[in-house]
């Protein structure tokens, strides 16, 4: 099993090209389907649910390879519609293959998508609007059998809650529905805006990706092709280096962010006493010797505060001047982290939804253990500002999102090391 080794304490330093977008780039990958053409995304990042995603491609008779940043995927050859146990239940955003499969075959069978480490994650929205659109879907012993015997027809889907995943796989599933698709409530996630921007340039009509009104109007498959499409920079992957940075008191400067997509985090930091500022080409933050602890941070859909950067603001501020307050109104089980940084000296308490975290003016390097990705990256983030050796156990979680980690923080300055 890997491990990252961190000796933290002083302070960072450094800049550094950000990752392409995990959230982005997987709805493309699934995209790929419905195009029947041959894409390639630039900027791909190397990640193992990005393996995953390519695994399912190939299992689906599309040919794929992945290399020096660009994926290139061939979906002329695609031929089945199943996607067995195994492959679904390495990444649980295998579930957007459903809406493209259905979108572009008409029909497909998998098993309920691999649980994660948040909690339950229901599909329930998924179902009901697919449903709406014409989907039979039956459960037979945790397997999903979808079949559209009439096809897929346009329909207003009101989504009860503005859903990443659901939102996306309705317009996979619309693009060449008969007639008229408009979701309402739709998520407005930059990642929804990307996806539909990619969609549009192989040929598909959606207006308002990115806004909570989606309009999709079908077109023919037929009319469908491959495209050239660099992947959106990774807004969470840069939120954790710009922690990173803050929590040791240091600088940085990350290059390809877009503070558009971070308002709501390099607000937070800014009210922690940083100085955080859009480069020509980035976000560039310098950190005070000791952060403020922020009084709230609450989680909520797009442009709210992400639930992904929770834990890795939460680390941020473990080591702080001061007390506040985290509310995860997103996932029910996203406190994992907090237990790790306790080990480091942090002085946390949760209790339900909430967590309250005193800020502590030191912390030491422990053995930890990653509990899930974001919160694997958290550990990576209060390590840098442990004074210490801190030993980061479980790295095939980070490895799910981040690029190399120890090379992106060992550019800021971090001495770490992947045994
Ligand atoms: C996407 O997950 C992201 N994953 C998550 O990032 C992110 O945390 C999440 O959106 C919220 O921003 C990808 O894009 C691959 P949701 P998704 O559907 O689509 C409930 C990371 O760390 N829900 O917006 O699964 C659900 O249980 C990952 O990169 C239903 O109840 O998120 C959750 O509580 C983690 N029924 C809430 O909605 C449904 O049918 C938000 O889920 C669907 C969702």
């Amino acid at each position: 099993m890997q491990l990252l080794k961190i000796e933290g304490g002083d302070r960072l330093s450094g800049e550094l090209d950000l990752q392409g977008a995990k959230n982005s780039v997987l709805p493309l990958i699934s995209a790929c389907v419905l195009t029947g053409g041959i894409t390639r995304l630039t900027r791909c990042p190397e990640l193992s649910d990005v393996y995953a995603a390519l695994r399912i491609l190939s299992s689906l008779g599309c040919k794929c390879r992945l290399s020096d940043g660009c994926a290139e995927i061939d979906a002329r050859t695609l031929s089945g519609c199943e996607i067995g146990d195994k492959l679904m239940r390495q990444m649980r955003s295998s579930i957007i293959f459903m809406g493209a499969l259905l979108g572009a075959v008409g029909e497909c069978v998998m098993s309920f998508p691999g649980g994660c480490e948040l909690g339950p994650r229901p599909i329930d929205m998924h179902i009901s609007a697919l449903r709406q659109l014409g989907a039979e879907i039956t459960d037979e012993h945790g397997r999903l059998i979808c079949r559209c015997p009439k096809g897929l027809h346009g329909c207003t889907v009101n989504l009860p809650f503005p859903s990443v995943g659901a939102t996306e796989n309705i317009m996979l599933a619309a693009v060449c529905a008969e007639g008229e698709t408009v979701i309402v409530n739709a998520a407005r996630e930059p990642e929804i805006a990307e996806l539909g921007r990619f969609l549009n340039f192989c040929g598909a009509r959606i207006k308002g990706a990115g806004c909570h009104r989606v309009v999709i109007e079908g077109v023919p498959r037929a009319e469908l092709h491959g495209c050239e499409f660099e992947v959106m920079p990774d807004r969470i992957a840069a939120a954790t280096y710009l922690c990173a940075a803050a929590a040791s008191g240091g600088e940085a400067h990350i290059r390809g962010a877009r503070v558009c997509d971070l308002e709501a985090v390099t607000n937070v930091l800014r009210q922690s006493g940083c100085r955080v500022t859009a480069s020509g080409s980035g976000i560039y933050i310098c950190a005070p010797p000791l952060l403020r602890c922020v009084n709230t941070v609450r989680t909520c859909p797009y442009p709210g505060f992400p639930t992904d950067a929770q834990a890795i603001v939460m680390a941020a501020f473990a080591k702080s001047k001061g007390m506040g307050l985290f509310v995860e109104d997103i996932f029910e089980n996203r406190f994992r982290h907090v237990d790790e940084l306790v080990r480091m000296g942090a002085d946390i308490k949760t209790e339900g939804r909430v967590a309250v975290v005193r800020g502590v003016d030191r912390l030491t390097g422990a053995q930890v253990s990653a509990p899930d990705l974001r919160g694997g990256a958290a550990l990576c983030v209060a390590a840098c500002a442990a004074e210490g050796e801190t030993t980061v156990s479980n790295v095939c979680y980070i490895d799910r999102g981040y690029d190399s980690i120890e090379k992106a923080l060992g550019a800021l300055g971090a001495k770490i090391r992947r045994v």
